[in-house]
């Protein structure tokens, strides 16, 4: 961690410095270290051992307890044994960013569209300071190459779109340019790139920017690693005519060399981005809307809960953050005091010591805004969460309380032939497991990861096949496994309405004898069934009563919980559902 301006207090690493060594004596000394663990946490990909954090901040354990016990409770981090983990709620903070900033929610379609018509990746990236932050990425995994997620930053002379940016820099921001150069020459504070092997001069960025200025594109010639390239072009907003944000191609040299890729790429580059302007010119203005009222009520029944291991000011100042979202990019201090419930003097200090890490910035002398530096707090590593990943947690927490295994799992068309599927000998939709949490218990159900089942036979397949129209259910040949299996098409049709209506399915000794299960559907933002989430045990466990009455409530908590993780993760992310 180089460039750390002041080790008690300031979020590490080069990327969060704050503007002056002393923070202003207004500032709120938990929100500094809240932020300062969250960047730890971030610059580490995610989950560090508490006393890793406490070396890494610079913090007292104690100190590193109550933080990292605050925002668990807030959902932020999860405690694992001796690790912090980043949880996917702290999503919300750089959700708040990018809907304010409402790019993403204009301009993503677009640069989707453009990866999938040249089969490259596509990134868009905003100024941050002397480097630049992606906010979307349209990636073509390819084993070659590094490909960088939301939220990371870049030297800015280490990328195309880094020259772009520059042109409309100040002295100020040449001068900050210049002494991060001098004082990091390798390019440790920022962690998504490897490290710079030798030093460039500064003459090269310059004169980059000065064709750049020309040109009205950009290149990057393998600045970052071998092999990689890219080109980039600005997208401007109709009404200031300045950059808002920059769209890149990324390429190998393997596929384009650097020199090819004005010939090939650059033109239908230069075409959407056309595109994403006239979008940008169209877009009506945000609605304003009222905002939310009262995020931090919350927090007194915390205090009261934990005690002395609930940083109240910590949890209050982060809910500042997310009072800033679409039609909210700039806020008066009223307005975050109203959103927030907080008093105008503890809205305002939270403010202030956001403006301190560079978090918040004034456009005006009334109003506040969110910078692209909020992604820092936790975004990169969650921007590639998977639904499983998300559900693991949650299902090990339901089968510690009910003792029972659990399971989540997605519907898939069926295999060709009968390889790796229990129990079927016709074709037709099927489950596949993609996350299990098993208990200790000698007696219990095990099922592999990745296994298949017929749908119409499982609780998991009700479910999931409930929420699909009627006339897409193509069910396929239903064959009876046990003497209990449903197989008659208007019976089972019948038993799909009846779980849709309401919303579990009971399948009893239908799939195997001996086994019982209750399942519930777990639903993306559209409202859409995209998995299904069960327990399955012995009849001679528990009565059909006792499920819906012990079980029901507590998958349906679940499910609850996984949904509120995805509906956040997946705002501005694709999250994989295996
Ligand atoms: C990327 O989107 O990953 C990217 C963009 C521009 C660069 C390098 C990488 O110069």
């Amino acid at each position: 961690m180089i460039v750390r301006t002041s080790v008690d207090a300031t979020p590490g690493g080069g990327e969060v410095g704050a503007d002056s060594v002393v923070p202003p004596a207004e500032a709120v000394t938990p929100l500094v270290r809240g932020a300062a663990v969250l960047v730890e946490l971030t610059e580490a990909g995610g989950t560090l051992s508490l006393s890793a954090l406490e070396r890494a901040t610079g913090l007292a354990r104690s100190t590193v307890d109550r933080i990292t016990a605050t925002l668990a409770r807030m959902g932020y981090v999860r405690l694992d044994g001796r690790d912090a983990v980043l949880a996917p709620r702290v999503m919300e903070l750089g959700n708040a960013y990018l809907a304010a900033l409402r790019l993403p929610a204009l301009l993503d379609e677009r640069a989707d569209a453009l990866a999938d018509e040249l089969d490259e990746s596509v990134s868009l990236a905003v100024s941050d300071r002397d480097g630049i932050r992606f906010i979307h990425q349209a990636t073509r995994r390819r084993a070659m190459s590094l490909s960088f997620r939301i939220g990371d930053l870049l030297p800015a002379e280490r990328t195309a779109p880094g020259p772009l940016f520059a042109t409309e820099w100040t002295d100020t921001d040449w001068h900050r340019w210049r002494e991060r150069r001098a004082a990091d020459p390798q390019d440790r504070g920022f962690p998504a790139v490897p490290p710079r092997e030798r030093p460039s001069r500064d003459e090269e960025f310059e004169r980059a920017a000065a064709r750049a200025g020309r040109d009205g594109f950009a290149l990057d010639d393998q600045l970052i690693e071998p092999g990689l390239v890219a080109v980039s072009v600005p997208v401007r907003d109709p009404r200031t005519g300045r950059i808002a944000c920059v769209a890149s191609v990324v390429s190998h040299t393997s596929r384009h060399p650097a020199a090819g890729l004005r010939d090939t790429l650059l033109p239908r580059l230069r075409a959407a981005v056309d595109v994403m302007r006239d979008d940008l010119r169209e877009a009506p203005a945000p609605e304003p809307g009222a905002g939310p009222m009262g995020l931090a009520t919350w927090t007194g029944a915390s205090k009261q809960e934990l005690g002395r291991e609930f940083v109240e000011s910590l949890a209050r100042g982060l809910t500042v953050l997310t009072a800033f979202g679409e039609g909210r990019a700039e806020l008066t201090l009223t307005d975050v005091a109203k959103a927030t419930g907080l008093a105008r003097a503890t809205a305002r200090r939270a403010l202030i010591t956001y403006e301190h890490l560079g978090l918040v910035t004034r456009p005006t002398d009334r109003t506040f805004a969110l910078t692209p530096r909020v992604l820092s707090l936790g975004f990169p590593p969650l921007s590639r969460t998977s639904l499983p990943q998300i559900a693991t947690p949650h299902l090990t927490e339901l089968a510690q309380r009910i003792q029972e295994s659990t399971s989540l799992a997605v519907l898939v068309p069926s295999a060709t032939g009968d390889a790796g599927r229990v129990g079927g000998t016709g074709s037709g939709p099927e489950i596949q497991y993609t996350a299990r949490a098993s208990t200790s218990r000698v007696m219990t159900v095990n099922i592999a990861l990745g296994t298949r089942l017929p749908a119409y036979a499982t609780s998991l397949g009700r479910v999931l096949l409930a929420d699909l129209p009627a006339a897409q259910r193509d069910l396929g040949p239903l064959h009876a496994l046990t003497s209990r299996t449903v197989t008659d098409p208007t019976a089972l049709a019948y038993a799909l309405e009846d779980v849709r209506a309401q919303g579990y399915a009971l399948v009893d000794e239908e799939l195997e004898a001996g086994l019982r299960s209750i399942a519930v559907p777990v639903r993306d933002r559209t409202g859409r069934v995209v998995a299904a989430l069960n327990t399955a045990m012995h009849p001679a466990r528990r009565t059909l009563e006792a499920c819906l009455h012990d079980l029901l409530p507590e998958l349906t908590a679940t499910a609850d919980r996984i949904q509120s993780d995805l509906h956040v993760a997946e705002r501005f992310t694709h999250v994989a559902l295996s």
